[in-house]
Order: structure tokens, then C-alpha cells, then sequence
């Protein structure tokens, strides 16, 4: 998402003269986007900063004008009265819900000395007063349709720093969309904290949630892919689980985050759903689209995490098999509920589960992998490689390829032969022809065969 943010902050920047440059010395403005997930990503900001202000000072000493800096994003929301006051240096603090407004924050920074502080949550919405997009974001595009969060899992900073669950109107989404695709993007994927909670009125005037957005997409001449992230198991609703059987152009990719696998830990969390819901939600997901691939996230060591919790994760994680995975120790967040329960635990408890998890998990995604040495897969090339005369592109199932392949190549779906494969990459090579998506061969014996010790 901040990814995306920081494009759409160039759009708005654009009109004043400013474009994107590849490093942060000599320019006249530096905006770090930061996230507060963590305490480890936010600390990042302040080290940064005085990386950043020795930049800033000798551009002044230059006399070559001023560097206007800035902090945006979730730290900044979160914290932005701290950094204006330990950073005074920085020019502009805003968060994520304000960025529409830099035009007017600029005009003001650059007017006065001090920082200019916004960290509001405007009545009006952000997307009704962002530019259209100055530049093509490539073959794969991410397009934000959902924001914020309702949930309030105990753990999460999202409530607070991105605000209340918002969804955009399915008409801008659309327009959105196939601009992209005139621009030559091949692939969308949906972004939101919440996405699978998106509901809007379509053009129609009837109420749609996700899976019916996702249909009409698909409508959309020239979107080969579309992919959507992340989702709650809660609104894992049985039209969007229809839409991974029946609309071809959604991949079968799904990063569906359970936390932990724990009843116990999963009711403190505030997750709302227990360990067996979400086995039989996957269960569904599976009959639906036999060959979806599952990603998640975890969190160990949560506050009053016992050994037999912990076991409990590692058995959702044996249950499941997961194909790719994102897990973290816990991190304690000022302002959430969990910071304050009793029975935090010590460092290295949460660091001994971390890598037991993280080796499960490794594995798993290696035997995956695995799995698909000698097949051949439809890989839609989405960039350069690192090495001369090589493309890097992506399969169905999200698995990162590359081959040798000629720069035409590039946007379009070409058949690949996996020929090795680790934990995070495979390499292929050029089979024959070019797939559409009405032509995605099926898989037959997927997921993979092996049992999963035979290949960790
Ligand atoms: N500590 C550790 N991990 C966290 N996440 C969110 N908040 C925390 C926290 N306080 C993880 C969750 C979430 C992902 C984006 O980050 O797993 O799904
Ligand atoms: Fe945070 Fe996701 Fe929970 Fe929302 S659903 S509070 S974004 S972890």
C-alpha cells in the first residue's frame, strides 16, 4: 500500500514540477513513507533522519536551494507530534489520509520555517481529489479499492493510523482499472488492509462486495490477472469463494493471514474466528479452486503464548500447507490492547518460535516449489532480470520466475519450464507459444504429491 501511496503523492506532485529521481541527495524534496506495523520499522524513521538532515544541510550550504523533507505514512500519524518535536528539521509530517492536500502543505512549508503537521482524517475522501495517474505503473499494477480497518485485532496499529474501514466507489475503480490497462498493465492487484470487506454500489445501483468488482473486471479487455490482498477470514464471503471457480483471469493465489493457530490466543487477539474455522474455510476455498495456493501471516510469542499454544500453530501450519508465508515475533504497539496485557514474553522465547515456525514454513514453501520441477507453467513476464537476456515474471500461484526470454516478451504470458526451484524463485526455460488466460492449462496433480519431509 505504500507503494502505491508514494505513486499517487508523485501524481499529486507532479503538476508543481516535481518528478520521482533515484536518490535522495541534491533533491529538492524527500518524502520517506513509513509503516508502524512494528517497532522495527519505525524505528528506521529516526535513523533516516539524520542520514537525511546532513543531505539537507549541505544542499542548503551549496546554495543550491532548499530540500523540502518530509515524514508520511503511519509513523507519521502515529507519531507525528514526537517527530516534529525530536526532528524539528523536517518540514512536513502528514499521514496517509492527507496526501491529496500536499499542494497546500508545499505552499505552506515553503513559506514558513517550522514543520507543517497534518495528520488528520479529512471528511472528504483522499481518491476523489488524486490526479489520474501520470505514469504507467508496467505490466503489474496495484490499485487500492479498500482502506483502513474495522477490526481492531489486538495486536494491529491499522485502526488508529489508517483510520476506519473505507471502500471506493466501484465506477472510480473501474475507470481506474482500465486506464491501467490502456497504459499496458497486464495484471491488477486490489489493494486494502481489509480488501475482502470492499462493498459499494455498482453503476447498477445494486450493492456488490469483492467477488462481483472481481467479475467485472474481468470484463476488462486485456486484464489477464487479477489478484487481491490481504483478506480476513471473516469476510471470506461464498460469492468471492465462487469467483476463484469461475472467473479465470483471478489467480489462484490466496493470502488469507490466520495469526495463530490457537483458540485461546486467537480470542485475545480479537480475531474472530477460531483455529477450525478457518481449516474449514480453506477446506471450501479448496473445493472451489483445487489447485489454490495459500499464503498467511503469523505472529509468535503474542502476550500469555504458552508452549501448547505455540504447538498449536505449528499443527494449523502442518494442516494447511502453505505455499509462500510472512511471520513475525510480536511487537508491542503504543495505543493497542495487547501492549498492556500481562505476560509479555522474553526475547528469546519469541526468537526460539520464530525460526521453528519460519523452518516449517520454509519447507513447506520449498516442497511447493519443488513440485513443479519439469512442468510447464504460464508466466507472465513483468520486468528485466538481473542478468543480461533474462526476464523475470510471476506464475498463477505467485511463484517468482526467471528465464532467458527476448525483451518482447515482455506483458505477455509465455509458457516456461521450471527447470530448478528454491524457497523464494524458479528458474525456467522458454517453452513454446504464448498463453491467454482461456488457455491456462490445469495442473493435474496438484498440489504437489511428495510428502512434504521427502523434499525439506
Ligand atoms: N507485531 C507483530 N506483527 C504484527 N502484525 C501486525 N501487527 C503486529 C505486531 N504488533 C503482522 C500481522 C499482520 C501483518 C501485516 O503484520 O501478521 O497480518
Ligand atoms: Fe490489523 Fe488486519 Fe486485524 Fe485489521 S484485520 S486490525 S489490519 S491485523
Amino acid at each position: 500500500m505504500n507503494v502505491y501511496d508514494s505513486a499517487r503523492m508523485a501524481d499529486v506532485l507532479a503538476p508543481l514540477g516535481y518528478r520521482p529521481v533515484d536518490e535522495p541527495d541534491g533533491a529538492d524534496m524527500v518524502i520517506l513513507n513509513t509503516c508502524h506495523i512494528r517497532e522495527k520499522a519505525a524505528e528506521k524513521v529516526f535513523s533516516e533522519l539524520g542520514r537525511l538532515r546532513r543531505m539537507k544541510d549541505r544542499k542548503a550550504e551549496a546554495e543550491d536551494g532548499r530540500m523540502i523533507l518530509a515524514v508520511a505514512g503511519c509513523v507519521a500519524q502515529a507519531e507525528g507530534e514526537e517527530i516534529v518535536a525530536r526532528a524539528p528539521f523536517v518540514d512536513m509530517v502528514f499521514g496517509p489520509q492527507t496526501y491529496h492536500t500536499l499542494p497546500e502543505m508545499v505552499a505552506k512549508a515553503s513559506r514558513a520555517a517550522g514543520s507543517v503537521l497534518n495528520t488528520d482524517f479529512p471528511a472528504e475522501s483522499k481518491f476523489d481529489f488524486l490526479p489520474e495517474e501520470t505514469a504507467s505503473q508496467g505490466v503489474s499494477a496495484f490499485l487500492a479499492v479498500q482502506e483502513g480497518c474495522d477490526k481492531f485485532c489486538t495486536f494491529c496499529v491499522v485502526p488508529y493510523t489508517r483510520g476506519a474501514e473505507f471502500s471506493r466507489p466501484a465506477a472510480q475503480i473501474l475507470v481506474e482499472a482500465k486506464r491501467l490497462v490502456a497504459g499496458g498493465t497486464r495484471e491488477i492487484n486490489l489493494l486494502g488492509q481489509n480488501v475482502n470487506a470492499w462493498h459499494g454500489d455498482g453503476p447498477d445501483g445494486s450493492s456488490w462486495a469483492l467477488g462481483r468488482l472481481i467479475r467485472e473486471l474481468a470484463e476488462i479487455d486485456g486484464l489477464e490477472r487479477i489478484r487481491y490482498t490481504t483478506s480476513h477470514p471473516r469476510d471470506m464471503a461464498d460469492d468471492l469463494i465462487r469467483a476463484h471457480a469461475e472467473v479465470p483471469q483471478l489467480m489462484p493465489y490466496l493470502h488469507l493471514p490466520v495469526q495463530a493457530g490457537s483458540d485461546r490466543i486467537l480470542a485475545a487477539m480479537n480475531r474472530k474466528h477460531t483455529a477450525d474455522d478457518y481449516r474449514r474455510l480453506v477446506d471450501r476455498l479448496r473445493t472451489a479452486k483445487p489447485d489454490l495456493a495459500m499464503s498467511g501471516d503469523f505472529i509468535v510469542g503474542f502476550p500469555g503464548e504458552s508452549d501448547a499454544d505455540f504447538a498449536a500453530t505449528l499443527k494449523l501450519v502442518s494442516d494447511i500447507g502453505y505455499a509462500q508465508a510472512y511471520s513475525f515475533k510480536y511487537s508491542s504497539r503504543p495505543g493497542t490492547p495487547a501492549a498492556v496485557d500481562g505476560g509479555q514474553l522474553p526475547e528469546d522465547v519469541k526468537e526460539a518460535r520464530l525460526s521453528a515456525l519460519q523452518q516449517l514454513l520454509n519447507a513447506q514453501q520449498v516442497a511447493f516449489n519443488h513440485g513443479f520441477i519439469g512442468r510447464s507453467v504460464p508466466v507472465l513476464f513483468d520486468r528485466i532480470g538481473r542478468r543480461n537476456g533474462q526476464l523475470l515474471g510471476r506464475s498463477p500461484w505467485m511463484q517468482s520466475v526467471h528465464a532467458e526470454a527476448n525483451e518482447r516478451l515482455l506483458g505477455r504470458i509465455v509458457e516456461v519450464r521450471v527447470d530448478a526451484a528454491l524457497a523464494n524463485s524458479m528458474a525456467g526455460t522458454v517453452a513454446t507459444g504464448e498463453f491467454t488466460t482461456a488457455s491456462f492449462p490445469r495442473n493435474p496433480s496438484f498440489p504437489p504429491a511428495q510428502p512434504l519431509e521427502a523434499s525439506a
